[in-house]
Protein backbone atom coordinates (compact mmCIF):
# COMPACT_ATOMS: atom_id res chain seq x y z
CA UNK A 1 0.00 0.00 0.00
CA UNK A 2 1.34 3.56 -0.88
CA UNK A 3 2.30 5.76 2.32
CA UNK A 4 2.71 9.13 1.50
CA UNK A 5 4.64 10.98 4.13
CA UNK A 6 4.03 14.76 5.46
CA UNK A 7 7.57 15.63 3.27
CA UNK A 8 6.64 13.96 0.18
CA UNK A 9 2.83 15.84 0.49
CA UNK A 10 4.39 19.55 1.13
CA UNK A 11 6.75 18.63 -1.96
CA UNK A 12 3.60 18.32 -3.95
CA UNK A 13 1.65 21.18 -2.39
CA UNK A 14 4.79 23.70 -3.25
CA UNK A 15 4.51 21.85 -6.89
CA UNK A 16 1.57 23.07 -7.14
CA UNK A 17 1.99 26.40 -6.10
CA UNK A 18 4.45 26.91 -8.17
CA UNK A 19 4.34 25.29 -11.51
CA UNK A 20 0.89 25.80 -13.50
CA UNK A 21 1.96 22.20 -15.05
CA UNK A 22 2.23 21.22 -11.41
CA UNK A 23 3.28 17.77 -10.89
CA UNK A 24 2.81 15.59 -14.37
CA UNK A 25 1.04 12.84 -12.60
CA UNK A 26 -1.83 12.05 -14.65
CA UNK A 27 -4.53 10.38 -12.04
CA UNK A 28 -7.55 10.88 -10.89
CA UNK A 29 -6.89 10.26 -7.46
CA UNK A 30 -5.02 12.60 -5.49
CA UNK A 31 -3.54 10.03 -2.97
CA UNK A 32 -1.86 8.30 -5.92
CA UNK A 33 0.07 11.96 -7.04
CA UNK A 34 3.72 11.95 -6.47
CA UNK A 35 7.20 13.78 -6.46
CA UNK A 36 10.04 11.46 -7.80
CA UNK A 37 13.04 10.26 -5.33
CA UNK A 38 15.10 8.68 -7.35
CA UNK A 39 15.00 6.06 -9.88
CA UNK A 40 17.55 2.97 -11.25
CA UNK A 41 17.21 0.37 -14.38
CA UNK A 42 13.18 -0.80 -14.52
CA UNK A 43 12.37 1.15 -10.91
CA UNK A 44 11.10 4.61 -9.72
CA UNK A 45 10.82 5.64 -6.49
CA UNK A 46 8.96 8.33 -4.65
CA UNK A 47 10.03 10.66 -2.06
CA UNK A 48 8.21 8.36 0.84
CA UNK A 49 10.12 5.30 -0.99
CA UNK A 50 7.00 3.79 -2.27
CA UNK A 51 8.49 1.78 -5.21
CA UNK A 52 7.12 1.32 -8.81
CA UNK A 53 7.96 -0.86 -11.84
CA UNK A 54 8.20 1.85 -15.02
CA UNK A 55 6.74 2.01 -18.01
CA UNK A 56 6.92 5.80 -18.17
CA UNK A 57 10.58 5.93 -18.40
CA UNK A 58 10.68 9.46 -18.63
CA UNK A 59 7.90 9.45 -21.65
CA UNK A 60 10.41 7.31 -23.27
CA UNK A 61 13.74 8.34 -23.55
CA UNK A 62 15.04 5.01 -21.18
CA UNK A 63 15.42 2.28 -23.12
CA UNK A 64 17.90 0.82 -21.30
CA UNK A 65 16.67 1.51 -17.35
CA UNK A 66 17.20 4.48 -15.28
CA UNK A 67 20.85 5.73 -14.80
CA UNK A 68 22.40 2.79 -17.02
CA UNK A 69 26.19 2.43 -16.16
CA UNK A 70 27.38 3.32 -19.24
CA UNK A 71 25.38 6.92 -19.26
CA UNK A 72 26.52 7.98 -15.69
CA UNK A 73 30.34 6.92 -16.82
CA UNK A 74 29.82 9.26 -20.31
CA UNK A 75 28.46 11.75 -18.10
CA UNK A 76 31.05 12.00 -15.99
CA UNK A 77 34.15 11.96 -18.06
CA UNK A 78 32.93 14.25 -20.67
CA UNK A 79 32.00 17.08 -18.04
CA UNK A 80 35.75 17.96 -16.93
CA UNK A 81 36.31 19.20 -20.29
CA UNK A 82 33.70 21.31 -20.43
CA UNK A 83 29.77 21.22 -20.39
CA UNK A 84 28.96 23.39 -23.38
CA UNK A 85 31.10 24.98 -26.30
CA UNK A 86 28.40 26.34 -29.16
CA UNK A 87 31.13 25.41 -31.60
CA UNK A 88 31.66 21.48 -33.09
CA UNK A 89 33.30 19.27 -31.28
CA UNK A 90 34.73 15.67 -31.21
CA UNK A 91 31.73 13.66 -29.26
CA UNK A 92 29.49 15.48 -32.00
CA UNK A 93 30.93 14.68 -35.13
CA UNK A 94 31.32 10.96 -33.48
CA UNK A 95 27.72 11.17 -32.68
CA UNK A 96 27.13 12.75 -36.65
CA UNK A 97 29.21 9.38 -37.95
CA UNK A 98 27.16 7.16 -36.27
CA UNK A 99 23.63 8.51 -36.92
CA UNK A 100 25.06 8.69 -40.64
CA UNK A 101 26.33 4.74 -40.31
CA UNK A 102 22.86 3.74 -38.68
CA UNK A 103 19.79 5.92 -39.95
CA UNK A 104 19.49 4.63 -43.50
CA UNK A 105 18.09 8.44 -44.67
CA UNK A 106 20.86 10.26 -43.05
CA UNK A 107 23.41 11.90 -44.95
CA UNK A 108 23.96 15.09 -42.73
CA UNK A 109 22.77 15.89 -39.02
CA UNK A 110 22.30 18.46 -37.15
CA UNK A 111 21.93 18.20 -33.27
CA UNK A 112 19.08 19.77 -31.62
CA UNK A 113 18.07 20.01 -27.40
CA UNK A 114 14.87 18.80 -28.31
CA UNK A 115 12.61 16.21 -30.14
CA UNK A 116 10.12 19.71 -30.61
CA UNK A 117 13.19 21.47 -32.36
CA UNK A 118 14.22 18.88 -34.49
CA UNK A 119 10.99 18.50 -36.00
CA UNK A 120 10.41 22.07 -35.89
CA UNK A 121 14.03 22.74 -38.10
CA UNK A 122 12.57 19.66 -40.28
CA UNK A 123 9.64 21.37 -41.25
CA UNK A 124 11.18 24.68 -42.14
CA UNK A 125 14.09 22.89 -44.66
CA UNK A 126 11.59 21.57 -46.32
CA UNK A 127 9.54 25.00 -46.55
CA UNK A 128 13.01 26.42 -48.06
CA UNK A 129 13.60 23.50 -50.19
CA UNK A 130 10.39 23.42 -51.87
CA UNK A 131 9.69 27.27 -51.62
CA UNK A 132 6.05 26.89 -50.38
CA UNK A 133 4.51 26.71 -46.63
CA UNK A 134 2.18 24.00 -46.03
CA UNK A 135 2.60 21.13 -43.99
CA UNK A 136 0.74 18.16 -44.19
CA UNK A 137 0.98 15.91 -40.95
CA UNK A 138 -1.34 13.07 -39.77
CA UNK A 139 -4.88 13.12 -37.35
CA UNK A 140 -3.78 12.25 -33.82
CA UNK A 141 -0.03 12.10 -34.86
CA UNK A 142 2.55 14.34 -32.02
CA UNK A 143 5.35 15.86 -33.11
CA UNK A 144 6.21 18.17 -30.29
CA UNK A 145 5.85 21.77 -28.98
CA UNK A 146 6.14 24.23 -31.94
CA UNK A 147 3.20 25.79 -33.01
CA UNK A 148 2.86 23.51 -36.81
CA UNK A 149 2.76 20.46 -34.71
CA UNK A 150 0.43 21.53 -32.32
CA UNK A 151 -2.35 21.17 -34.64
CA UNK A 152 -4.63 18.33 -34.80
CA UNK A 153 -2.69 15.85 -32.57
CA UNK A 154 -3.77 13.21 -30.42
CA UNK A 155 -5.79 15.95 -28.40
CA UNK A 156 -8.10 16.73 -30.91
CA UNK A 157 -12.15 16.41 -30.10
CA UNK A 158 -14.88 15.97 -32.78
CA UNK A 159 -14.53 14.94 -36.54
CA UNK A 160 -13.08 18.15 -38.19
CA UNK A 161 -13.31 17.54 -42.26
CA UNK A 162 -9.75 16.46 -43.74
CA UNK A 163 -7.94 18.34 -44.72
CA UNK A 164 -8.67 20.94 -42.07
CA UNK A 165 -5.95 20.73 -38.89
CA UNK A 166 -7.51 22.37 -35.80
CA UNK A 167 -4.89 23.87 -33.15
CA UNK A 168 -4.69 22.04 -30.45
CA UNK A 169 -3.90 24.85 -28.12
CA UNK A 170 -4.97 28.47 -28.17
CA UNK A 171 -1.86 30.81 -28.96
CA UNK A 172 -1.15 29.65 -32.47
CA UNK A 173 -0.79 32.58 -34.74
CA UNK A 174 -4.47 32.60 -36.42
CA UNK A 175 -2.21 32.81 -39.61
CA UNK A 176 -1.02 29.78 -39.17
CA UNK A 177 -4.20 27.90 -39.18
CA UNK A 178 -4.80 27.37 -42.92
CA UNK A 179 -0.83 26.35 -42.86
CA UNK A 180 -1.32 22.66 -42.03
CA UNK A 181 -3.11 20.25 -43.27
CA UNK A 182 -4.63 16.84 -42.13
CA UNK A 183 -5.04 13.53 -43.39
CA UNK A 184 -5.87 10.66 -41.98
CA UNK A 185 -3.13 7.98 -40.53
CA UNK A 186 -3.40 4.62 -42.37
CA UNK A 187 -5.19 5.23 -44.93
CA UNK A 188 -3.42 5.39 -47.98
CA UNK A 189 -5.93 6.04 -50.66
CA UNK A 190 -7.47 9.28 -48.74
CA UNK A 191 -3.70 10.49 -47.44
CA UNK A 192 -2.49 9.71 -51.14
CA UNK A 193 -5.34 12.10 -52.86
CA UNK A 194 -5.26 14.78 -50.15
CA UNK A 195 -1.47 15.38 -51.26
CA UNK A 196 -2.06 15.59 -54.82
CA UNK A 197 -4.54 17.96 -54.34
CA UNK A 198 -2.45 20.26 -52.96
CA UNK A 199 0.97 19.23 -54.39
CA UNK A 200 1.52 22.97 -55.44
CA UNK A 201 1.04 24.57 -52.07
CA UNK A 202 2.55 21.46 -50.27
CA UNK A 203 6.49 21.77 -48.67
CA UNK A 204 6.12 18.79 -46.85
CA UNK A 205 4.78 15.96 -45.42
CA UNK A 206 5.69 14.85 -41.92
CA UNK A 207 4.19 11.47 -40.56
CA UNK A 208 5.11 9.32 -37.16
CA UNK A 209 5.90 5.79 -38.95
CA UNK A 210 4.61 3.90 -35.79
CA UNK A 211 1.82 6.64 -35.03
CA UNK A 212 1.39 7.06 -31.09
CA UNK A 213 0.67 3.01 -30.47
CA UNK A 214 -0.65 2.53 -34.17
CA UNK A 215 1.80 0.38 -36.36
CA UNK A 216 1.08 1.02 -40.03
CA UNK A 217 -0.59 -0.68 -42.19
CA UNK A 218 1.37 -2.99 -44.42
CA UNK A 219 1.95 -0.22 -47.62
CA UNK A 220 0.85 2.56 -45.63
CA UNK A 221 4.34 3.95 -45.29
CA UNK A 222 5.70 3.13 -48.78
CA UNK A 223 2.96 4.55 -50.23
CA UNK A 224 3.32 7.91 -48.67
CA UNK A 225 6.64 7.42 -49.43
CA UNK A 226 6.12 7.09 -53.58
CA UNK A 227 2.94 9.76 -53.50
CA UNK A 228 5.64 12.65 -52.11
CA UNK A 229 8.23 11.50 -54.29
CA UNK A 230 6.49 11.72 -57.30
CA UNK A 231 5.63 15.26 -56.43
CA UNK A 232 9.45 16.11 -55.04
CA UNK A 233 7.94 16.49 -51.53
CA UNK A 234 10.58 16.11 -48.83
CA UNK A 235 8.87 13.47 -46.49
CA UNK A 236 9.56 13.70 -43.04
CA UNK A 237 9.86 10.87 -40.12
CA UNK A 238 9.31 11.96 -37.00
CA UNK A 239 11.06 9.01 -35.04
CA UNK A 240 11.76 10.59 -31.90
CA UNK A 241 9.92 7.90 -30.06
CA UNK A 242 10.50 5.16 -32.46
CA UNK A 243 14.32 5.78 -33.71
CA UNK A 244 17.07 3.35 -31.61
CA UNK A 245 14.23 2.17 -30.30
CA UNK A 246 12.70 -0.20 -33.30
CA UNK A 247 16.62 -1.13 -33.97
CA UNK A 248 19.34 1.09 -35.24
CA UNK A 249 17.96 2.13 -38.14
CA UNK A 250 14.44 2.52 -36.41
CA UNK A 251 11.28 2.40 -37.92
CA UNK A 252 12.76 3.46 -41.65
CA UNK A 253 15.33 0.45 -40.88
CA UNK A 254 12.19 -2.04 -39.64
CA UNK A 255 10.00 -1.04 -42.20
CA UNK A 256 12.30 -0.36 -45.28
CA UNK A 257 10.93 3.13 -46.11
CA UNK A 258 13.45 5.73 -46.27
CA UNK A 259 12.26 9.48 -45.98
CA UNK A 260 14.20 12.39 -46.75
CA UNK A 261 14.02 13.73 -43.15
CA UNK A 262 14.16 12.36 -39.74
CA UNK A 263 13.44 14.03 -36.59
CA UNK A 264 14.84 11.13 -33.61
CA UNK A 265 15.89 12.05 -30.00
CA UNK A 266 14.97 10.03 -26.98
CA UNK A 267 16.20 6.30 -27.46
CA UNK A 268 19.78 7.98 -27.24
CA UNK A 269 19.02 10.72 -25.06
CA UNK A 270 19.75 8.81 -21.57
CA UNK A 271 16.94 11.73 -20.58
CA UNK A 272 19.43 14.40 -21.71
CA UNK A 273 17.63 17.50 -23.88
CA UNK A 274 18.75 16.02 -27.26
CA UNK A 275 17.02 16.14 -30.49
CA UNK A 276 18.85 15.14 -33.81
CA UNK A 277 17.90 15.90 -36.88
CA UNK A 278 19.27 14.09 -40.41
CA UNK A 279 18.50 13.55 -44.05
CA UNK A 280 19.52 14.04 -47.51
CA UNK A 281 22.44 16.67 -48.14
CA UNK A 282 20.91 18.39 -50.45
CA UNK A 283 17.91 19.68 -48.25
CA UNK A 284 19.76 19.10 -44.93
CA UNK A 285 22.67 21.93 -46.54
CA UNK A 286 20.18 24.44 -46.92
CA UNK A 287 21.28 25.12 -43.43
CA UNK A 288 24.88 25.68 -44.55
CA UNK A 289 25.77 29.23 -43.95
CA UNK A 290 27.96 29.68 -46.98
CA UNK A 291 24.78 29.91 -48.37
CA UNK A 292 23.99 33.19 -47.03
CA UNK A 293 26.98 34.60 -48.58
CA UNK A 294 26.33 33.12 -51.89
CA UNK A 295 22.80 34.45 -51.79
CA UNK A 296 21.26 30.56 -51.77
CA UNK A 297 17.99 30.03 -50.18
CA UNK A 298 19.19 29.43 -46.47
CA UNK A 299 17.82 28.32 -43.34
CA UNK A 300 19.71 28.95 -39.74
CA UNK A 301 20.25 26.70 -37.52
CA UNK A 302 21.26 26.73 -34.36
CA UNK A 303 20.99 27.23 -30.45
CA UNK A 304 22.73 27.60 -27.55
CA UNK A 305 23.17 24.25 -26.35
CA UNK A 306 23.15 22.43 -29.84
CA UNK A 307 25.69 19.86 -30.47
CA UNK A 308 26.12 19.47 -26.95
CA UNK A 309 29.29 17.29 -26.04
CA UNK A 310 27.69 16.06 -22.55
CA UNK A 311 24.64 14.90 -24.66
CA UNK A 312 26.61 13.71 -27.95
CA UNK A 313 28.91 10.91 -25.10
CA UNK A 314 25.98 9.89 -23.68
CA UNK A 315 24.40 9.14 -27.11
CA UNK A 316 27.46 7.57 -27.98
CA UNK A 317 27.46 5.29 -24.84
CA UNK A 318 23.94 4.21 -25.48
CA UNK A 319 24.57 3.60 -29.08
CA UNK A 320 27.26 1.15 -28.41
CA UNK A 321 25.14 -0.65 -25.63
CA UNK A 322 22.25 -0.36 -28.68
CA UNK A 323 24.90 -2.35 -30.85
CA UNK A 324 26.22 -5.26 -28.91
CA UNK A 325 24.40 -8.59 -30.03
CA UNK A 326 21.17 -8.68 -28.00
CA UNK A 327 20.21 -5.45 -26.52
CA UNK A 328 17.52 -5.42 -28.77
CA UNK A 329 16.09 -9.29 -28.58
CA UNK A 330 15.82 -8.70 -25.02
CA UNK A 331 13.75 -5.29 -25.45
CA UNK A 332 11.72 -7.28 -28.36
CA UNK A 333 10.88 -10.48 -25.81
CA UNK A 334 9.82 -8.35 -22.69
CA UNK A 335 7.73 -5.88 -24.80
CA UNK A 336 6.43 -9.37 -26.33
CA UNK A 337 5.79 -11.19 -23.07
CA UNK A 338 4.25 -8.27 -21.12
CA UNK A 339 1.79 -7.99 -24.11
CA UNK A 340 0.75 -11.13 -24.09
CA UNK A 341 0.09 -11.02 -20.07
CA UNK A 342 -2.41 -7.84 -21.05
CA UNK A 343 -3.76 -9.08 -23.65
CA UNK A 344 -4.55 -12.75 -21.65
CA UNK A 345 -5.47 -10.59 -18.69
CA UNK A 346 -7.92 -8.66 -20.39
CA UNK A 347 -9.43 -12.54 -22.05
CA UNK A 348 -9.66 -13.17 -19.00
CA UNK A 349 -11.48 -10.73 -17.27
CA UNK A 350 -14.08 -10.46 -20.00
CA UNK A 351 -13.60 -6.96 -20.19
CA UNK A 352 -13.93 -5.47 -23.82
CA UNK A 353 -10.57 -4.25 -24.59
CA UNK A 354 -7.88 -4.51 -26.89
CA UNK A 355 -3.62 -3.61 -27.22
CA UNK A 356 -2.05 -1.78 -30.23
CA UNK A 357 1.29 -0.92 -31.26
CA UNK A 358 4.60 -2.96 -31.29
CA UNK A 359 6.25 -5.12 -28.65
CA UNK A 360 8.53 -1.74 -27.08
CA UNK A 361 5.43 1.04 -27.27
CA UNK A 362 2.11 -0.20 -27.09
CA UNK A 363 -1.41 0.74 -25.69
CA UNK A 364 -4.44 -1.07 -23.89
CA UNK A 365 -7.93 0.26 -25.51
CA UNK A 366 -11.02 -0.08 -23.87
CA UNK A 367 -12.98 -0.74 -27.22
CA UNK A 368 -14.09 -3.84 -29.51
CA UNK A 369 -12.47 -3.28 -32.60
CA UNK A 370 -8.45 -2.69 -32.48
CA UNK A 371 -8.27 0.89 -33.36
CA UNK A 372 -5.96 1.62 -36.22
CA UNK A 373 -5.88 5.72 -35.92
CA UNK A 374 -7.25 8.86 -33.90
CA UNK A 375 -10.62 8.15 -35.24
CA UNK A 376 -11.54 4.93 -34.92
CA UNK A 377 -9.42 4.86 -31.29
CA UNK A 378 -12.53 7.49 -29.71
CA UNK A 379 -14.73 4.02 -29.74
CA UNK A 380 -11.95 3.76 -26.66
CA UNK A 381 -13.62 5.01 -23.01
CA UNK A 382 -10.76 7.44 -22.07
CA UNK A 383 -12.29 6.95 -18.18
CA UNK A 384 -11.46 3.30 -17.63
CA UNK A 385 -8.01 4.10 -19.30
CA UNK A 386 -7.08 6.42 -16.25
CA UNK A 387 -8.87 4.37 -14.24
CA UNK A 388 -6.78 1.45 -15.29
CA UNK A 389 -3.85 3.05 -14.50
CA UNK A 390 -4.50 4.53 -11.28
CA UNK A 391 -5.34 0.83 -10.32
CA UNK A 392 -1.95 -0.14 -12.14
CA UNK A 393 -0.37 2.27 -9.66
CA UNK A 394 -2.08 1.38 -6.74
CA UNK A 395 -0.30 -1.78 -7.13
CA UNK A 396 3.17 -0.45 -7.73
CA UNK A 397 2.95 0.22 -11.59
CA UNK A 398 3.69 3.20 -13.40
CA UNK A 399 2.76 3.88 -17.05
CA UNK A 400 2.48 7.06 -19.80
CA UNK A 401 -1.09 7.99 -19.75
CA UNK A 402 -1.17 6.70 -23.47
CA UNK A 403 0.93 3.93 -23.44
CA UNK A 404 3.34 1.35 -22.25
CA UNK A 405 7.36 2.51 -22.85
CA UNK A 406 9.19 -1.05 -22.04
CA UNK A 407 12.65 -1.46 -21.44
CA UNK A 408 15.18 -4.06 -22.27
CA UNK A 409 16.07 -3.86 -18.59
CA UNK A 410 13.00 -5.07 -17.26
CA UNK A 411 13.48 -8.25 -15.47
CA UNK A 412 11.30 -11.53 -15.70
CA UNK A 413 10.44 -11.10 -11.87
CA UNK A 414 9.35 -7.25 -13.54
CA UNK A 415 6.91 -8.58 -15.65
CA UNK A 416 5.74 -11.56 -13.55
CA UNK A 417 4.60 -8.34 -11.11
CA UNK A 418 2.95 -6.53 -13.86
CA UNK A 419 1.08 -9.28 -15.54
CA UNK A 420 -0.79 -10.12 -11.49
CA UNK A 421 -1.35 -6.34 -11.59
CA UNK A 422 -3.03 -6.28 -15.02
CA UNK A 423 -5.22 -9.07 -13.88
CA UNK A 424 -6.31 -7.45 -10.24
CA UNK A 425 -7.35 -3.99 -12.13
CA UNK A 426 -8.69 -5.57 -14.73
CA UNK A 427 -11.15 -7.41 -12.35
CA UNK A 428 -11.75 -4.45 -10.32
CA UNK A 429 -12.57 -1.91 -13.17
CA UNK A 430 -15.13 -4.90 -14.58
CA UNK A 431 -16.55 -4.97 -11.09
CA UNK A 432 -16.37 -0.97 -10.97
CA UNK A 433 -18.27 -0.32 -14.21
CA UNK A 434 -20.37 -3.89 -14.23
C1 LIG B 1 6.70 11.50 -31.90
C2 LIG B 1 7.20 12.68 -31.09
N1 LIG B 1 7.71 13.74 -31.74
C3 LIG B 1 8.20 14.80 -31.09
C4 LIG B 1 8.19 14.85 -29.71
C5 LIG B 1 8.72 16.05 -29.00
O1 LIG B 1 9.93 15.73 -28.41
P1 LIG B 1 10.44 16.57 -27.13
O2 LIG B 1 9.51 16.28 -26.00
O3 LIG B 1 11.84 16.08 -26.94
O4 LIG B 1 10.39 18.00 -27.54
C6 LIG B 1 7.65 13.77 -28.99
C7 LIG B 1 7.61 13.80 -27.52
O5 LIG B 1 6.98 13.02 -26.85
C8 LIG B 1 7.13 12.66 -29.70
O6 LIG B 1 6.57 11.61 -29.06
Amino acid sequence: MTVRTDEERALIAEAERLFPTQTRCLTFDPELNFCVGKAKGSHIWDVSGNEYIDYLLGSGPHVLGHAHPAVLEALCSVAEGGTSHLIINEQAIKLGQKIVEHIPCAEMVSLHSSGSEATFFAMRLARVYRKRDKILKFEGAYHGMNDYAMMSNQWTMGSPAYPSAVPNTHGIPRALHDQVLIAPYNDLDAAASIIAAHRDELAGVIVEPVQRTFAPKPGFLQGIRDVTANFDIPLIFDEVVTGFRLGLGGAQGLYGVTPDLCATGKAISGGLPLGVLCGRRDIMEIANPKRRLQMLPYSMQTGTFSSNPVCASVALALIAEFEKPGTYMRLEEVGTKVRKGLRDAIEHSGIEACVTGVPSVFEIWFCKDQPYDHRSSKASDFYKNIRFSDLLLKQGVLKAAEKFFISAVHTDEDIEQTVTAFHIALEQLEKEVA
